[in-house]
């Protein structure tokens, strides 16, 4: 990691000490110029990922943080577009920096973010298709991208959140548009998406049914489900009754799919994250409610009601 000390009137600007003194609009100017970084220099399996130091990192913006990470995670994105998920988009592009969900401290800000300050502990998820991403010692995201971490919840846990609750939020919220005593079904509730889709209906007074694996239903039970069947060992087509008025199926193969859409209310939803699918698809849909929808579903996890 280098750090660019700027001057100021012609003196050097103090590490730390002027930092202070010098308010936040005047934070920016200790910048980081590079550090560390995993890069993705060509499409393939986990071997083609190369960690380089000397990276640079970009100015900010004047609405943009730059965010010293703590800790980070790997989503099904990441490891799709490792193995050339949107090449066509993204191979112009290359190298690129994976990672979409981050959890650290604010390291320098851009001139017009007043949300946040230097030293604060933030969490947050950048746009799917931002091609320098979070696996860095120092990311750069939209000041709506981020929101502050929680006290109680840990880097490790914050970093797991953001990417796949917001994918939750996307389709309960913004597509579905539940109400309190509509009921909801999960397919796969005990993933990364299920279980915030479950902790996101129940805060909205919704009753929720859902399917997973055998150990993971007493936690989704404990998360306010009022069903979870295991798949493995029953037959969720007859155990699970009545019609929903939405259904989020994670898993989303040719059975979830018929059985999903066979237990729809009449002018219900029906959502799929089968990115291969067609229709159904919400992935890289309507980009920027994911900006608005970080800041948006962190009051439930304030709570203490959304867990990683
Ligand atoms: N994570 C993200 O940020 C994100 C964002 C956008 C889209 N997606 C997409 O959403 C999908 C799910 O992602 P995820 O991250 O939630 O996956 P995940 O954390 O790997 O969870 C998948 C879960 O599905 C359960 N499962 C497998 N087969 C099942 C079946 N037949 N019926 C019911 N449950 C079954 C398993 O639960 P048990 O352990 O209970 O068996 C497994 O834990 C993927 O297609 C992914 O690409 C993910």
């Amino acid at each position: 990691m280098r750090w660019l000390l700027r001057k100021r009137n012609g003196a050097p600007v103090n590490r730390f000490g002027d930092k202070w003194k010098l308010g936040l609009l005047e934070c920016s100017r200790t910048v980081v110029t590079s550090c560390r970084a995993v890069l993705l220099p060509r499409f393939g399996g986990p071997e083609v990922l190369d960690l380089r130091d000397n990276v640079k990192v970009p100015d900010l913006k004047s609405n943009e943080v730059l965010v010293r990470a703590r800790a980070v995670s790997v989503n099904p994105l990441d490891t799709r577009m490792r193995s050339g998920y949107g090449r066509s988009l993204f191979e112009p592009l290359l190298p690129l920096i994976l990672g979409r969900d981050i959890s650290g401290e604010v390291a320098a800000l851009g001139g017009s973010v007043r949300s946040f300050s230097v030293g604060q502990e933030v969490f947050g998820a950048l746009h799917p298709t931002a091609v320098r991403g979070t696996y860095t010692d120092y990311a750069v995201l939209a000041e709506d991208e981020l929101t502050s971490k929680p006290a109680s919840i840990s880097h490790v846990e914050a970093s797991a959140i953001p990417f796949a609750a917001l994918t939750a939020w996307r389709a309960l919220r913004s597509t579905a548009r539940i109400k309190k005593g509509q009921r909801v079904l999960v397919v796969g509730g005990g993933g990364a998406v299920g279980f915030s889709a479950i902790q996101l209906a129940v805060a909205a007074g919704c009753h929720v049914s859902t399917t997973c694996g055998g150990e993971s239903v007493d936690r989704l039970l404990a998360a306010g489900a009022e069903q979870a069947v295991d798949y493995t060992t029953e037959n969720y087509e007859v155990a699970i009754k009545g019609y929903f008025d939405a259904v989020l199926d994670t898993i989303g193969v040719p059975e979830t799919e018929r059985i999903g859409i066979n237990l729809l209310k009449r002018g219900g939803h029906y959502m799929t994250l089968q990115v291969h699918k067609r229709s159904y698809s919400i992935l890289f849909s309507s980009l920027s409610l994911l900006l608005i929808m970080v800041q948006s579903f962190c009051p439930v996890c304030y709570r203490g009601r959304l867990h990683p």
